[in-house]
């Protein structure tokens, strides 16, 4: 979702200037590098061999244009698989907007999806858990406004919804399932880290800075081969009211663009009023780790990935056995991440995975000018990260990251949202939604085009070191028709070519499919693309429309390739009925399931 929020708050001059290298990798290297890849990204399907994996390729190109409903390449079908406010319980009533009570919406599924990861059972591909995340307050039509507020308070945060094939062979959700679960801004947490017990994070709410509650603004996330979701908490900075100037963390909340204006949620909880003793700022901007086999374990917001507007959350394991999670600051002129665990993954020994992201270090991205990316550490007392800046703890370095990452000299970025790991190469896609805000005095090898629309940087799969080769995949240009700056393949159409890329995911054959995030971009309308990156690199070809208004994102394949899980976001309503239901219900965010006809 796009917002008013992504101006800058940099104020950093940080201005790395680098020169575009060619990524080579020898092919023993690559190799290498795949194993470790495939382990991390792929959890291992029994009974399957490649030969089982299909492909949604190839597909004939559609044109541009929307209606109310989505558009697919010629041969495939798409089958609405659940919807904001549907029951995630058995016996719950089908859902009525006018009924949707705070209560009731602690219960169904949340508003504004997002990232989506599909947990395939393994011993059973007809069944699995589907999470997901909610982005912001979708809201329903209760006549009481109190109500209203409610039922959107707990519309945001993630949805865990277990799935099973019909008859038919259509996936629909499994009611009866005791993993199905509403996750919201007052679910029980906890921080886990560096951070946890900084004085810092105590209030009334949490008078030892540990225990927390809830998640908000789950743009997109990521998985772990240990089998938990990971949802990147990004917009959260207004939901909180009060007069940041007075508040003690007053120069964080300028970083970080929380400005307190006025809004609902401190009516309903203290914690978003921040003249209150119980104000918690601070318990918000993190990745957190959910567990979808149990429901009751608190979710875990991980101060050891740092403090941002993340986007994602991406796991591998390095060739060494450590986990690296690569994470995105998406706003203007912010930066990329990644984490190192201290510990190393034991494949099969969940308990001991559990807490690889508890320990390790951040590193931020600094684009240098050979080609080369340099992660330099956030690492306390080291360099400019000490006290004589402010920093008492690392805690406090993982607190104020974007101060940090400012300090040691990070590469400020062009919207970095999602990061997506091929799992045949390894090799790493960082997707920059744009920045209308660059100027050509600010530009930067790795961020070249002034007011740009987006790009794709592709970089080796050097996971385990503190240097690796980037290169562009795709630059998007100023606009549609701007030739001088876009880089696509030659043979892609008008069509094809693609603005403000959001979301990334690879299939099982290591083909890219990209949805976008260009709502309002003159002559264009939001899809699916997918986009080659070997052979003829950089050929973008659409395969999908969004609905008017909408959004896709969250991407997820299924193991065998043959079904496409597909968040559509925000979709805007018709007279003559709407997405999904086309009746004289408004409009409501939706997983699809997509799949050959
Ligand atoms: Fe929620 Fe960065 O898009
Ligand atoms: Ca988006
Ligand atoms: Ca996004």
């Amino acid at each position: 979702m796009q917002d008013d929020d992504n101006l800058r708050v940099n104020p950093s001059s940080n201005k790395p200037i680098c020169s575009q290298m060619a990524t080579k990798i020898s092919r023993r290297q690559a190799l290498k590098i795949t194993a470790a890849g495939v382990a991390a990204t792929q959890l291992p399907v029994q009974g399957q061999t490649k030969n089982d994996v299909d492909s949604f390729l190839p597909f004939n190109e559609i044109p541009t244009g929307q209606s109310s409903d989505i558009k697919l390449a010629e041969g495939f079908k798409y089958k609405n698989l659940i919807s904001f406010g549907d029951p995630l319980k058995e016996g719950m009533t089908a859902y009525d907007p006018k009924k949707l009570t705070g209560k009731e919406q602690q219960n169904r599924l949340g508003g504004a999806c997002d990232y989506t990861h599909f947990f395939e059972d393994p011993k059973d591909p007809n069944k699995g858990i589907l999470c997901l995340n909610n982005e912001s307050p979708e809201w329903g039509e209760h006549p009481n406004k109190k109500e209203r507020e409610l039922a959107a308070y707990y519309s945001v945060g993630c949805s865990v919804i277990s799935v099973k094939r019909n008859d038919k062979g259509n996936w629909q959700p499994d009611l009866k399932s005791p993993l199905n679960k509403k996750i919201h801004p007052a679910t029980k947490a906890k921080i886990t880290g560096p951070a946890a017990g900084s004085d810092r994070l105590k209030s009334t709410a949490s008078p030892d800075g540990i225990q927390s509650a809830g998640t908000l603004g789950n743009c997109a996330g990521g998985f772990t081969p240990w089998g938990t979701y990971l949802t990147a908490e990004e917009n959260i900075q207004n939901y909180f009211t009060g007069d940041v100037k007075k508040h003690p963390e007053k120069e964080n909340m300028k970083r970080f663009g929380m400005r307190g204006k006025n809004h609902y949620f401190k009516t309903i909880d203290k914690r978003f009023d921040l003249d209150s003793d119980a104000q918690s700022p601070l318990h918000f901007g993190w990745v957190v780790e959910i567990d979808p086999y149990n429901p009751d374990a608190p979710i875990r917001k991980h101060s050891m990935l740092g403090r941002g507007k993340h986007e994602c959350a991406t796991v591998t394991i390095d060739k060494d056995g450590h986990a690296v999670v690569y994470t995105s600051d998406d706003q203007y002129f912010e930066y990329l991440y990644k984490f190192v665990s201290t510990k190393k993954y034991i494949e099969g020994n969940r308990e001991h995975n559990m807490d690889l992201l508890e320990s390790g270090t951040l590193y931020a991205a600094k684009f240098e000018e050979n080609g080369k990316v340099n992660w330099l550490p956030l690492v306390f007392n080291e360099g400019k990260l000490d006290a004589k800046h402010g920093f008492k703890s690392q805690g406090d370095v993982l607190l104020d990251t974007r101060k940090a990452a400012d300090l040691v000299g990070a590469t400020p970025m062009d919207r970095p949202e999602d990061i997506s790991i091929n799992a045949k190469t390894g090799k790493v896609y960082f997707l920059m939604t744009g920045n209308r805000a660059r100027s050509v005095k600010r530009l930067n090898s790795a961020n070249k085009v002034a007011r740009g629309s987006g790009h794709i940087i592709e970089m080796s799969a050097d996971h385990h070191s503190t240097t690796a080769d980037w290169n562009f995949l795709v630059i998007c240009g100023q606009d549609l028709a701007d030739n001088k700056h876009a880089t696509f393949n030659k043979e892609t159409s008008l069509s094809g070519r693609f603005v403000y890329p959001d979301n990334g995911e690879f299939d099982q054959n290591g083909e890219l499919w990209i949805c976008s995030d260009g709502y309002g971009f003159p002559g264009f309308s939001d899809g699916l693309w997918h986009c080659q990156v070997d052979g003829q690199r950089g050929l973008s070809r659409r395969f999908a429309t969004a609905p008017t208004g909408a959004e896709f994102t969250g991407p997820c394949f299924t193991k065998n390739g043959k079904e496409l899980f597909l968040a559509v976001q925000h979709p805007k309503s018709h007279k003559g009925g709407s997405f999904p239901d086309f009746t004289s219900m408004k409009a409501r965010s939706s997983i699809v399931v997509i799949s050959k006809a």
